[in-house]
């Protein structure tokens, strides 16, 4: 047995040492050799093919980084000519034609790589007969003329590679032709026009480089684009909008453009984001501070724009953070001390309003007044101007919010406009649409754990604060007509507006006392105009109008958004002629609620708590999503602060430990909410809640739970058990008496997302249960 053993491996290795040198020594496909040299030939003998001759074996030649021929079976699959630096363009009876009829007859071409070798002249049509073409990188040549159409028909191209030529016109619209593309880089060129539409349909797209050209308009929405990592943007005049991508990209670069709109929400959900650079853009709004603490975040650069709002001493910062410029905008209060402590950060802050700790200027800093006199000046937007998208979106918009009833001691006002008017718009509205909702139900949390992070701030959708000229108010109201009119408050009327855009408002108008000064308002403005979220009523613009004589304040005027569908009771309780919302869009509703909430206890600074939150204080927008109207700003304001305490007394469960933990009041209110959201049955006194509450403390650890005998009857056979479980769960746990057990914001999201997937699965399971392998998935 030993011996036949050896015999056949010896025979093996004959064979081995017979056939391989054979293989080896076998002559190249002599065309493609004579096309190599040839292409040789028509390239000017650089210096990197110095080597290259009629003897060469060029299948099986060493590879180096600047040259390298790869032969699959005898034919040549890759070339790379790679020169270290630009050379000058080759000598004028250079011929591109040429170059590229001789390398056809490479027709196995899957890499083609001629960097940096003077080539010039405009791409030729020929190409497309390179079909196999997998990457190409032709960067740092004297290319000019249009990126030739025909590249398109390039099908099975993954990387497109043109950086650092002279390519003009327009980028191809039929790019999105290559739908395998992984790499397009057509960076430093003079391409200008706007982006193809079809680049967002690029799915597999990895990185896309169009820095330094000249290229304008809208970036095409790339939410489609699972893949993109790496998208570079800069030095061209791109704008207004932020690009729309997914929360998978680890590095955007949008530096020196012509982008205004404020940070979209998701920003705070990019949980891979290392890189963001958008200096030196025209943004506004308040600095999303949360960003400093992205979990990846490594380098941030938003110099030179005109982000205002207050930073803090004890703000997180992601210890990986290694640069950041916050140079050239608006900010005011402290710098953080995350950012001062460690040396080895490149921190710069120069040209903003800055103080150090003790309240002294620091080196480089505006006074605080350049800061709010500009923060309000940049608001002043020219009246022809549209906002594009977010203008659509304040079309359909809102009932007004009561946000500056705290402030500015009002508050009757606002509920007998939301009253009068909620009624009204009612009557006039559609049936609720089924998936209205889905927006929110549907959007995959894949990453659960950073979720939270998203909710912080949102400004998506709503127009960008401004101040209002009194002309343009009066031109909204049809000079305040009583036709126009809402409803009053001790202080003031509230108006319903149509901007000249379309847009509907409602305007809040507050007569002031002869000793109330500009000054004094500014720093409620500034407040009021960082109350921006998806999830509030939000302000828009305020107007001053002034006392001739002593040029003091007569009249402020606060602009805010307009909510078309009343509130949220309205649609629960059946009251609205018996339509009411289906149970995702109550869940979606509740997880709205509940990142208002959140933003306004951990989004802006101060602290707010809406304290004695209302199911009727939540209104519906246009898309039935919800917005909290009645928000306190009792700690702007220490008088204000005791009242709001006090009326907090007189509410079980909530007056032990209100003062240190306001959160957890927030928390209970909100449960009170979800109790009429899943019952269906309107709670107005004490007692019905309690009966209701212990109604569902006994279904959920009750045995054979029936749980399905507590919710709304209308909704009863649509819900899916889990979903519902989850929700009612998550309802008795924020009505607990001890407020440290009840549960926190993040909880309530998280398990909130959690019942709305749940329910979307079993939708569209058409009601079949989610399985608890399934609900591991969706945990994990
Ligand atoms: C040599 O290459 C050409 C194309 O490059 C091909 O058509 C031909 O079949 C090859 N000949 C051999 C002997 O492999
Ligand atoms: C290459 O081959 C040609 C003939 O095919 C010959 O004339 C020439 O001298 C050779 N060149 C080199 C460098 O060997
Ligand atoms: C193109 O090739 C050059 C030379 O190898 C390389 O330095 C460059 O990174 C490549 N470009 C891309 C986008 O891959
Ligand atoms: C390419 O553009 C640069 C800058 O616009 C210019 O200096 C250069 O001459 C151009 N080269 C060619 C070959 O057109
Ligand atoms: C950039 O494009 C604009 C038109 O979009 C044109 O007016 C301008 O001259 C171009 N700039 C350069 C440097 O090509």
């Amino acid at each position: 047995m030993a011996m036949v053993s050896y015999s056949m491996h010896t025979v093996v290795v004959l064979l081995a040492v017979l056939f391989v040198p054979i293989h080896c020594s076998k002559p190249p496909n002599a065309s493609q050799e004579h096309t190599l040299l040839e292409i040789q030939h028509l390239l000017y003998y650089p210096a990197v093919l110095r080597s290259w001759n009629n003897a060469t074996d060029f299948c099986n030649t060493v590879q180096s980084s600047s040259v390298t021929v790869v032969c699959y079976d005898d034919v040549v699959t890759q070339l790379h000519i790679i020169n270290s630096d630009k050379a000058p363009p080759l000598p004028k009876d250079f011929s591109i034609e040429a170059l590229f009829a001789a390398l056809v007859k490479l027709p196995s071409l899957k890499v083609l790589k001629l960097v940096s070798l003077g080539l010039w002249g405009q791409l030729p049509a020929t190409i497309s007969h390179l079909s196999s073409l997998e990457i190409l990188n032709i960067s740092s040549n004297h290319f000019t003329g249009t990126i030739q159409p025909a590249i398109t028909s390039l099908t099975d191209l993954q990387s497109l590679v043109l950086d650092d030529n002279n390519f003009t016109g327009w980028i191809p619209a039929r790019v999105g032709f290559l739908s395998r593309l992984s790499v397009l880089s057509l960076k430093n060129n003079l391409l200008n026009g706007p982006l193809p539409e079809s680049l967002g349909s690029l799915v597999d797209l990895r990185v896309l480089g169009l820095s330094h050209n000249n290229l304008s308009g809208q970036v095409p929405d790339l939410h489609r684009l699972r893949n993109l990592q790496v998208l570079e943007l800069e030095d061209n005049s791109l704008g207004p909008e932020f690009p729309r991508v997914t929360d998978r990209i680890i590095s955007i670069v949008l530096r020196d453009n012509k982008f205004t709109a404020g940070l979209p929400e998701e920003l705070h959900s990019f949980y891979q984001l290392k890189r963001l650079d958008i200096a030196l853009n025209r943004f506004m709004g308040p600095f999303p501070t949360s960003i400093l603490s992205l979990p990846s975040i490594t380098y941030i650069d938003i110099e030179g724009n005109r982000f205002t709002g207050m930073l803090f001493e004890d703000l997180a910062c992601n210890p990986a953070l290694e640069f950041i410029d916050l140079s050239a905008n608006l900010l005011t209060g402290k710098l953080p001390s995350c950012l001062v402590s460690s040396k080895a950060r490149n921190v710069v802050y120069d040209g903003n309003c800055l103080t150090t700790n003790n309240g002294n200027e620091i080196k480089s800093q505006n006074p605080i007044s350049f800061c709010s006199n500009q923060a309000l000046a940049v608001g002043i937007i020219p009246r022809h101007h549209k906002t594009g998208k977010s203008s659509k979106v304040a079309l359909a918009l809102a009932l007004a919010g009561g946000i500056i009833g705290g402030i500015l001691l009002l508050g009757v006002a606002f509920l007998i406009f939301r009253q009068v008017h909620g009624k009204k718009a009612v009557k006039t509205q559609p049936p609720v649409p089924e998936n209205a909702s889905a927006s929110y139900t549907s959007k995959l949390l894949s990453d659960a754990r950073y979720v939270t992070r998203a909710m912080k701030l949102a400004t998506l959708g709503i127009p960008p604060y401004r101040t209002f000229s009194l002309e343009e108010l009066e031109e909204a109201t049809n000079g305040f007509h009583t036709s126009t009119f809402i409803g009053e408050g001790s202080h003031g009327q509230m108006y319903r507006g149509q901007l000249r855009d379309g847009s509907f408002v409602a305007i809040q108008c507050l007569k002031m006392k002869r000793n109330h000064n500009t000054q004094r308002f500014t720093r409620h403005i500034e407040l009021i105009s960082k109350l921006r979220h998806q999830h509030l009523v939000s302000a828009i613009g305020h107007c001053f109008e002034f006392y001739l004589d002593d040029a003091s304040v007569s009249r402020l005027f606060l602009v805010f958004e307009y909510a078309p569908n009343g509130t949220l009771r309205d649609w629960i309780s059946g009251k609205n002629s018996g339509r009411s919302l289906s149970w995702s869009q109550r869940v979606a509703a509740a997880i709205g609620i509940v990142k208002g909430i959140q933003f306004l206890h951990s989004g802006i600074v101060p602290r707010l708590f809406s304290s004695n939150l209302k199911i009727t204080d939540v209104l519906l927008d246009q898309n039935f999503a919800a917005k909290i109207s009645c928000y306190n700003l009792s700690l702007v304001d220490q008088n204000i602060q005791k009242d709001g305490v006090h009326t907090k007394g007189n509410r079980i469960g909530k007056t032990t430990i209100v003062k240190d933990h306001p959160e957890k009041v927030d928390v209970y209110d909100f449960g009170v909410i979800l109790l009429e959201i899943i019952s269906g049955k309107p709670l107005c006194t004490q007692k019905e809640i309690e009966s209701v509450k212990q109604h569902f403390q006994t279904r959920i650890t009750a045995e054979d739970s029936a749980i399905k005998d507590i919710v709304d009857p209308v909704i009863r056979d649509a819900c899916s058990d889990q979903s519902l479980t989850t929700m009612v769960e998550i309802c008795c746990r924020c009505l607990v008496n001890d407020p440290l057990e009840r549960p926190s914001v993040e909880d309530m999201l998280w398990n909130m997302q959690f019942a709305a997937q749940v329910q979307d699965a079993w939708h569209s399971s058409e009601g079949s249960p989610v399985s608890s392998s399934q609900r591991a998935m969706i945990q994990q």
